[in-house]
């Protein structure tokens, strides 16, 4: 299976992502990293792995709907089975998420439905909530709302601060994200009737 991985950032999930495939795990394969930011340190890390990278820079564009159009046309240059959005902190137009529906997913750092958009560790830790988490998805229209296909949890104590969760989380992302997208490759995950399937069942 082909994969192309979508950044803004580090890149640390990028970072899972390679290792599992170096290491045989991953079902498949990364044919391309595109990121919004010629800074990105992902980029460094898809080339390290000698992976093909692109920049598609949103300040290059006047509004979302030529934005998606470019970024979809490096995509499908690819042709990939799979779109895995890996910290790209970009909003997508519906025509776009339109057009990789169920071979779309997102990681979100919080146990979903709770806290979509930003600054979820602050939220949590605001809200005093006492289990904090990660969510896999897959992408539909609704932001950060699409259905969930996994989720690993942390327990939040006193002392915790924004940055000591991110950290508990992304060692937490890094374990399913790549897990996830292997069950895609094998073709036991599929989204249908806008909900999750493992193997025949509905998540
Ligand atoms: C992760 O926390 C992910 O949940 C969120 O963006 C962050 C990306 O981190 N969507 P990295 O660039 O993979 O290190």
């Amino acid at each position: 299976k082909k994969i192309v991985v979508l950044i803004s950032g580090s890149g640390s999930n990028l970072q899972a992502l390679i290792d599992n495939q170096l290491s045989g795990q991953l079902g498949g394969q990364i044919a391309a990293v595109i990121s919004n930011k010629q800074q990105a340190y992902g980029l460094v890390r898809a080339n390290n792995a000698n992976i093909s990278t692109h920049v598609v820079n949103h300040q290059d564009y006047s509004n979302r709907e030529d934005y998606d159009q470019a970024l979809s046309e490096v995509i499908d240059t690819y042709q990939p089975d799979l779109v895995v959005l890996a910290g790209f902190m970009r909003i997508l137009t519906a025509a776009f998420v339109q057009k990789y529906v169920g071979k779309m997913l997102n990681i979100h750092p919080s146990l979903l439905p709770k806290y979509q958009g930003l600054n979820t560790h602050q939220r949590a830790i605001d809200a005093g909530d006492k289990m904090h988490g990660v969510s896999v998805h897959f992408v539909t229209e609704e932001l950060d709302g699409g259905p969930v296909v996994c989720q690993a949890k942390i327990e939040v104590t006193d002392s915790d601060t924004a940055e000591t969760l991110a950290q508990r989380i992304h060692a937490k992302e890094h374990i399913i994200y790549p897990k996830v997208v292997r069950w895609f490759c094998q073709q036991r995950l599929k989204m249908h009737h806008n909900q999750a399937w493992l193997d025949d069942k509905v998540l």
